[in-house]
């Protein structure tokens, strides 16, 4: 019936239109992550905060869930069940109308430490971290599943430009033309820079997936925490990909930008998917790509291949 295309119609012009590309200091971005770059590059941080960086999809809530849980499940059980993760691990460089932005809700932050999560990359993280010598955690997923989960994530995110066809974000993904640039870039300047800073732990998720015990005791001796038996196996459960993927405060289905009817937040959580999506072409000319640009780096992924 026509009112009701016209009622669906109308929501749709509610929404906002989705945000274009542009180069910013030679890192691709949009409005939603510099409109508040002012206050984020003035952000004041703590000796005592705690930096989850990474490229987008290595698997930042993953981590940022482990993280909250470790320090805050025993303290205060009802954050878990009230608030939603993207509230209790604020998104520093975020700003998008109508929302609080990620620095206000830091601010606004009175339980310690604060987790912070950003995926800027390593020359525009605020000054004031390297001075207060804040903990920094870096995650890192191999580049071909890391394409493929930022591809389904932006057809789905309404905050994020259209992604088009998949041959297409994938070629703009070598070329790091998607928002906040060039994976390449990203993981091997937070590489670099771990060389010369003591304070950044540098993670893949491919060995989380490995072994999620192992890698939260690399955590643990990083933050300098000793959990009981208990708090251990707490967090290894409740991360877990199933019981991460229904729970309604750690799923993103809180998160007013996202469409779940396009495709879910957590949406699949395994290594290789790539293989579903690469043709042979696809992948050859990937390789060729990826060795050009990572021929001078000791940083190796082993699953990527
Ligand atoms: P997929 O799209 O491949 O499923 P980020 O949080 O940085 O945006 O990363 C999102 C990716 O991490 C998604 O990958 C998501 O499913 C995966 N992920 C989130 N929680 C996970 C968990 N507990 N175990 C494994 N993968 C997880």
């Amino acid at each position: 019936p026509a009112h009701k295309r016209c009622k669906t119609h109308t929501q749709q012009m509610e929404l906002p239109p989705r945000p274009t590309l542009f180069d910013f200091h030679g890192v691709s971005m949009t409005k939603y992550f510099t409109d508040n770059w002012v206050n984020i590059q003035s952000f004041k941080a703590r000796p005592d905060d705690i930096v989850l960086v990474s490229y987008p999809k290595a698997g930042n809530t993953w981590v940022s869930y482990i993280l909250d849980l470790l320090y805050f499940s025993q303290t205060s059980p009802d954050r878990q069940n009230s608030v939603p993760l993207h509230e209790r691990v604020p998104f520093l460089e975020i700003s998008i109308p109508g929302f609080p932005s990620g620095v206000d809700e830091l601010y606004s932050i009175n339980n310690f430490p604060r987790i912070i999560k950003t995926h800027l990359p390593v020359q525009f993280l605020p000054q004031s971290f390297w001075e207060q010598n804040s903990k920094i955690i870096y995650v890192a997923r191999n580049a071909k599943d890391s394409a493929v989960s930022y591809f389904h994530f932006d057809r789905m995110n309404k905050a994020q430009p259209e992604p088009g066809d998949w041959s297409s974000y994938l070629q703009r993904f070598m070329d790091g033309k998607l928002v906040f640039g060039s994976w390449h870039d990203h993981v091997g300047g937070w590489w670099e820079k771990r060389r010369t800073t003591s304070n950044i732990l540098y993670l893949f998720y491919e060995d989380l997936i490995e072994d999620t015990e192992r890698e939260l005791s690399r955590l643990c001796s990083f933050l300098r925490l000793s959990p009981c038996t208990d708090l251990k196996k707490e967090v290894t459960e409740k991360s877990q990909f199933n019981n991460m993927k229904h729970n309604k405060m750690a799923n993103g289905s809180a998160d007013e930008v996202f469409d779940f009817k396009i495709s879910p937040f957590l949406r699949k959580g395994k290594v290789g998917d790539w293989k579903n999506h690469f043709t042979v072409k696809q992948d050859e000319e990937f390789n060729e790509d990826y060795e050009r640009k990572m021929k001078n780096t000791d940083l190796h992924f082993r699953t990527v291949l």
